[in-house]
């Protein structure tokens, strides 16, 4: 393509930016530097960032507020979804805060995940992902939303995705920084 042509392109690109910026109310920056003490978490950045039926809100993060040996989340997922299956070498506490669902958990001794353990989770229930196991979170429920209160440490988290149980360990993808930890990084440069 002709240079003039790609810059007329990004051009439109930008103009088109701008267009849409002024009619949409101003969002709420996802990685505030909010440096309060206390925060109303109703009032928080929320998105699915990408993940269907799920909605994330970062409590406490390394990135957005600077802290260094633990994480907190605050996660809902609609009746039927699930996340995807993932490990991480980090600790990781939930507190079922509403609703139920089924945790399912592979083997991090076997060549891959295998057939996972099935273990229902429940309203005020809590649990601890062993180390680098790995799991999926199930809302198992028809009608009620599920709601996790997540702790965990050694943030930002780096997590390997699984396409299913049967792939190997060493296939796992890795996402880092994760979907939630994109927009508190620094921008990547221009690559004009
Ligand atoms: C969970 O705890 C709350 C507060 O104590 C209580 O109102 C609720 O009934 C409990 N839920 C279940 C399923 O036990």
């Amino acid at each position: 393509m002709a240079r003039g042509a790609h810059l007329a392109g990004a051009c439109r690109a930008l103009l088109l930016a701008g267009l849409l910026a002024s009619f949409l109310p101003a969002a709420e920056p996802s990685c505030p530097r909010d440096t309060s003490l206390v925060k109303d978490v109703g009032r928080m950045h929320q998105s699915s960032y990408g993940i269907d039926g799920f909605s994330h809100i970062t409590v406490a993060g390394a990135l957005a507020h600077g802290l260094k040996e633990v994480e907190v989340w605050l996660q809902t997922i609609v009746p039927g979804e699930r996340t995807p299956i993932h490990r991480h070498s980090c600790e990781e506490v939930f507190v079922v805060l509403k609703g139920k669902g089924t945790l399912l958990l592979g083997s991090s001794t076997l060549k891959y995940p295998g057939q996972p353990q099935e273990i229902p989770i429940f309203q005020n229930s809590t649990f601890t992902v062993p180390v680098n196991d790995p799991h999926q979170v199930v809302n198992s429920d028809e009608h009620e939303d599920l709601q996790v209160l997540v702790v965990i440490s050694r943030p930002p988290v780096k997590i390997f995705l699984y396409d299913d149980w049967s792939m190997p360990h060493t296939a796992a993808k890795l996402k880092f920084p994760f979907v939630w930890d994109e927009d508190c990084l620094p921008a990547p440069k221009d690559e004009l």
